[in-house]
């Protein structure tokens, strides 16, 4: 294998590991100044297979430093999904001088001699900053007698009634849990059994309160991704519920389903863990990937990637409370606005070409949408690959194509159309950012994203920005390309 090889499609501004195989974050957290990434790992192949936590490190949530493996597997199972806390008060009593780290996660074990496959919960502590860790002894500390899928424990400090509280996957439903010391856990209710969408298993939830932005009302959020399936051409995606919790008891406010993303590969994405209050960001990264052709994408030597990091807020988008996501300031540094794209007209049938030969780049437009409009944005990799990004007045949707983007042949589903409704503010806003095999996009100021992976020769020699039918107005804009 050269190394060229191993390289090709690598990202620039995406975490994705030095080799093998990589799945759901986990265990993310900011602790003594680092922000942890946690990953689903198998260091022997670049493909799925026995789970163990792979773990890296960053300063400024972009740039990551891999480390050694944190969690192996063990005579309990395999290391499944899961998240990380810091035990401030010692609740644990793992800790003596300092306040450390504690992992809860699932331990999986196959099915062998006629036993079905059994999942539970366990801890693990570090006490030098997710160095190293030493599973507890009394593991595992939650069980089932009867769930199969009983995984992805996600745990926050609730202080309002002083107690950890656990959501947990179980099956077609989540079951919430409490613990005074992460130990000893109770049952507090299941959610879920005839909400949402049940098109896949449900996988990876995520708990938490905001301030709505327009209103301030608090109201909390359920993440809940839902798993592997063939039922609409998506495939595995998350899904949020936006409600109430008091301790014991989410109840989700409506009964449409909401999706996070309305492209294919972001998927078990859940939030930063302990980010201080000062910064009072909710930061949120998900696997970019789709477990329909996860383990067939055309990389070699390691395989998966994540997204970019992304900071949730809640918004009242015309009485409808809405995540939205942002890439996180952090990322501004990387990027130099070397374009500015200022009132232009693109009348129909034609249109404007601007260079682009970089690793990545990101492409901000501001549009007037016009009552007959339909323009195309066309990230020409090569003089033959390219990923459309269309829009189109009439049905008011956005829709981006990779079916030419470059190798797509390994997944039937990969080189169909996503697409997303908008909804009908006067004006358009489409932020665009383009990595080695990756385009993310923001719409309107993240009220909608779309998360797509693409696998072309290179990721793009020019833009073309085209209008189909009626004058196409771009108030503002720009192109930005990596900063020196
Ligand atoms: C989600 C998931 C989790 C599980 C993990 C196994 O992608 O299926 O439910 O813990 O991956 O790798």
């Amino acid at each position: 294998m050269t190394i060229k090889a191993f390289q090709k499609y690598r990202p620039n501004l995406h975490f994705a590991p030095k080799e093998n195989w990589l799945n759901d974050p986990n265990g993310l957290i900011y602790f003594k100044g680092e922000y942890h990434l946690f990953f689903q790992h198998n260091p022997h192949d670049t493909i799925w297979g026995p789970m163990h936590w792979g773990h890296a490190i960053s300063k400024d949530l972009i740039s990551w430093e891999e480390l050694d493996i944190a969690l192996y597997p063990d005579d309990h199972g395999t290391i499944f999904s899961g998240s990380a806390v810091v035990d401030w008060n010692n609740t644990t009593g793992f800790f003596h001088d300092e306040p450390g780290l504690v992992a809860i996660f699932t331990h999986h074990k196959d099915s062998e001699d006629g036993r079905p496959a059994k999942q539970t919960q366990s801890l693990a502590y570090s006490t030098d900053k997710g160095r190293t860790w030493f599973k507890y002894e009394g593991n595992p500390v939650l069980s089932h007698e009867t769930k199969i899928d009983f995984r992805d424990p996600k745990v926050f400090w609730d202080s309002d009634n002083n107690k950890w509280i656990m959501s947990l996957a179980t099956g077609h439903t989540i079951t919430f849990y409490s613990s005074p010391n992460l130990i000893d856990w109770k049952f507090e209710s299941e959610f879920g059994e005839d909400k949402g969408s049940h098109d896949g298993v449900w996988e990876c939830p995520d708990l938490f309160k905001f301030k709505t932005e327009e209103t301030e009302e608090e109201k909390w959020v359920l993440f809940v991704s839902i798993g592997d399936n063939g039922r609409s051409d998506m495939g595995s995606r998350t899904q949020y519920f936006v409600g109430s919790f008091d301790g014991s008891v989410f109840k989700e406010e409506h009964n449409d389903v909401r999706w996070l993303d309305y492209g294919k590969d972001n998927y078990a994405g859940v939030s930063f863990s302990d980010i201080p209050e000062e910064d009072g960001r909710r930061i949120y990264l998900g696997w970019m990937s789709n477990w329909r052709y996860a383990n067939e994408v055309p990389t070699v030597g390691w395989r998966s990637q994540m997204t970019l990091p992304r900071e949730l807020s809640l918004r009242k988008v015309r009485d409808k409370y809405i995540i939205n996501q942002k890439p996180v300031g952090e990322l501004n540094r990387y990027f130099e606005r070397n374009v500015n794209i200022k009132d232009i007209a693109i009348h129909q049938g034609e249109s404007k070409m601007y260079n682009v030969d970089e690793p990545y780049f990101e492409l901000f437009l501001e549009i007037a949408k016009g009552d007959e409009n339909q323009f195309g944005i066309s990230l020409n990799h090569t003089q033959t690959n390219r990923t459309t990004i269309e829009y189109d007045s009439k049905s008011n949707t956005v829709a981006l194509n990779r079916d030419l983007s470059g190798e797509v042949a390994f997944s039937e589903m990969f080189s169909l159309e996503q697409s997303v409704s908008i909804d009908d503010s006067a004006t358009l806003t489409l932020q665009i950012i383009a990595d080695a095999s990756s385009v993310e996009i923001f719409i309107n100021g993240g009220i909608y994203a779309m998360t797509s992976l693409v696998y072309p020769e290179k990721i793009c020699e020019t833009v073309t920005i085209s209008s189909k039918k009626g004058k196409l107005s771009i108030y503002d804009g720009y192109l930005a390309t990596p900063s020196n």
